[in-house]
């Protein structure tokens, strides 16, 4: 039986995060694993805080902590934020653990043992001011390719280009903003990217047809613009030593070590249970596994090129990936969501706004898939109030309600079923098999076009079929009408569950369903719509589901988080 291995890039620990990194990793991630859960299969989703490299050092710097106490610190905040919003990582590691200190030391091993690993003395940037190299982030200065001025020594943000700190134009210490720099010899480890071309182009060429364009036109363009030797080491004291000679005080670079961090991971989660779990199933000549990644569009390099380099240079037989999702960017009013420049809405606001599945559902259904997205609070409002509050809360508790009053508050007995509800079964039985067959291909916005529909049907069947008026004639058919709208509630409660979870429980809970089971359902949809039987008591809502966002709340939240009104 196939095993799937699911990881999310691993957000930085520099700080906490946007909606926009939520989804673009975290958050498809956790309803595709969600999902494959359902379905019944084995899944093992992982993911970690990336907290080696500059970005964590300068953060700490920023907060007075040492960089070690940070980081313990931090970790914590953003586990704590991902477990409000429901992420349900098998294991959330962090990329400073011992497992990963191990791994990486012993890829580094294996390179050099293959010659793919040289070393270079190379002129490195030092601060005269600051007393200190200067690698990738702690200089800025304009990139050469776009002009964006706040470029960073290792990437620009604004392009996704991956820059050389010497390739800045006007570079200056992001530290202490001194341009009084001078460059110095420093020795430091190279992979030989190019050496590998051959077997990167061939592993690129196996998937071409099947990854998203967004990630192998980014692949195509790195190998087309011709593979340079990376340095993979850095003058940092914070990471994971270089263990050769000579290079004392010297670190991996974090994009080296961030990525192998998904096999440590799962290893810190075989830790939890060591007699019924081996990390190596998933990762060691691990055949039986499908490996998906989701990450964001300026990961991707680092996904295609230089993470595959280091497992396939290792000449072992290490899981690769197979299918890799990659995001756009979300966008706030068009403009981007920044963590450095602190524009946009980061994860703990969102929760201090609205409950979790509020943001879940609107970043599934505006998931920058094929092209960036952009949020705006009254394009937010309208979604919540349309699709969660007006189709499917309304739903569940006209339903309930109704049943409750004319009928009393157990399941009420049904009768043959007429045309109707077999037309209404089969159009259900539709949409749910595309439903079914966009989550498996992880396209969400199609995925919850069809979710929005299941929810649409169901509205549509009780309308049609009128149980309010056939009562007062026929209370035989009025019962078996709400029998089934019942009974879709119940389908209701399983089949959103990937996306809206917290959402799901209650939907149990309102129907009285203890330890629910999620199973998707069978193909057989008069089979499934039996299972809450005949005198079942149910709980009658005493609220709706959601809350409308009203106008002046849209207006609220747009002064206090600097969007213009439109
Ligand atoms: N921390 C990186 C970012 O936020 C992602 C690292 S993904 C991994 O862009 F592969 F390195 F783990
Ligand atoms: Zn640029």
């Amino acid at each position: 039986m196939t095993k799937y291995l699911v990881t999310s890039a691993l957000p930085y620990i520099n700080g906490i995060k946007h909606l926009g990194n939520l989804v673009g990793s975290m958050l498809p991630a956790d309803v595709y694993s969600r999902f494959l859960r359902q379905i019944g299969e084995d899944v093992l989703f992982i993911c970690a805080t990336d907290e080696h490299g500059t970005p964590a050092e300068l953060a700490a710097l920023e907060k007075n902590q040492d960089v070690e106490t940070f980081c313990t610190e931090q970790h914590e905040v953003q586990k704590d934020i991902y477990t409000r919003f429901n992420l349900s990582f098998d294991h959330f590691g962090r990329s400073s653990s011992d497992h990963n200190l191990e791994l990486t030391q012993h890829f580094c091993k294996k390179l050099m043992e293959n010659g793919l690993i040289e070393e270079r003395v190379i002129k490195q940037v030092y601060s005269v001011d600051d007393g200190r190299f200067l690698p990738d982030r702690y200089i800025v200065g304009t990139c050469p390719h776009c002009g964006y001025e706040a470029a960073r020594g290792d990437q620009c943000e604004n392009c996704t280009r991956v820059l050389d700190p010497t390739d800045l134009i006007k570079p200056r210490s992001a530290v202490s903003g001194s341009s009084n720099l001078e460059i110095k010899d420093s020795k430091h480890l190279f992979l030989k990217l190019p050496a590998m071309e051959k077997d990167l182009a061939k592993f690129i060429d196996e998937h071409e047809a099947e990854w998203p364009v967004v990630v192998t036109s980014i692949a195509r363009k790195w190998l087309k613009e011709g593979l340079r030797e990376r340095c993979i080491t850095r003058d940092l004291k914070w990471g994971i030593p270089v263990p050769c000679d000579g290079f004392d005080g010297k670190v991996f670079y974090v994009w080296f070590d961030a990525p192998i961090e998904y096999i440590g991971a799962t290893a810190e989660w075989a830790d939890k249970d060591k007699e019924h779990r081996n990390w190596k199933d998933w990762w060691y000549d691990a055949k039986d596994v499908k490996y998906t990644e989701f990450m964001a569009k300026d990961n991707i390099p680092f996904h295609t090129i230089m993470f595959p380099a280091t497992l396939l240079g290792s000449k072992e037989p290490w899981k690769k990936v197979d299918y890799i999702k990659g995001f756009n960017w979300l966008t706030f009013y068009g403009g981007k969501f920044s963590t450095s420049q602190k524009r946009g809405i980061f994860t703990n606001q969102a929760l201090d706004e609205f409950e979790p599945d509020y943001w879940r559902y609107w970043l599934m259904a505006n998931a920058p898939e094929n092209s960036d997205s952009s949020f705006t609070f009254s394009g937010f409002a309208s979604t919540i109030n349309k699709d969660l509050n007006d189709v499917l809360g309304n739903f569940v508790n006209r339903v309930l309600k109704m049943t409750a009053s004319k009928l009393g508050p157990e399941v009420p007995n049904k009768a043959e079923f007429t045309q109707m509800d077999k037309d209404f079964f089969k159009v259900l039985g539709e949409h749910i098999d595309a439903y079914t067959k966009y989550l498996k291909e992880l396209e969400f916005r199609k995925a919850l076009v069809e979710l929005r529909a299941i929810w649409v049907e169901g509205n549509n069947y009780l309308t049609a079929a009128a149980p309010w008026t056939v009562i007062k004639e026929d209370k035989e058919r009025a019962s078996t009408i709400l029998n089934i709208a019942i009974n879709v509630i119940r389908l209701y409660g399983v089949l959103s569950a990937p996306v809206i979870p917290s959402t799901c429980a209650r939907i149990m809970d309102l129907l009285n369903i203890e330890n629910a089971s999620y199973a998707w359902p069978e193909k057989d949809l008069e089979k499934e719509l039996s299972k809450v039987e005949v005198g079942h008591k149910f709980n009658v809502p005493e609220a709706p589901l959601f809350q409308k966002v009203m106008d002046e709340r849209v207006a609220e939240l747009c002064e206090k988080y600097g969007a213009d009104p439109e």
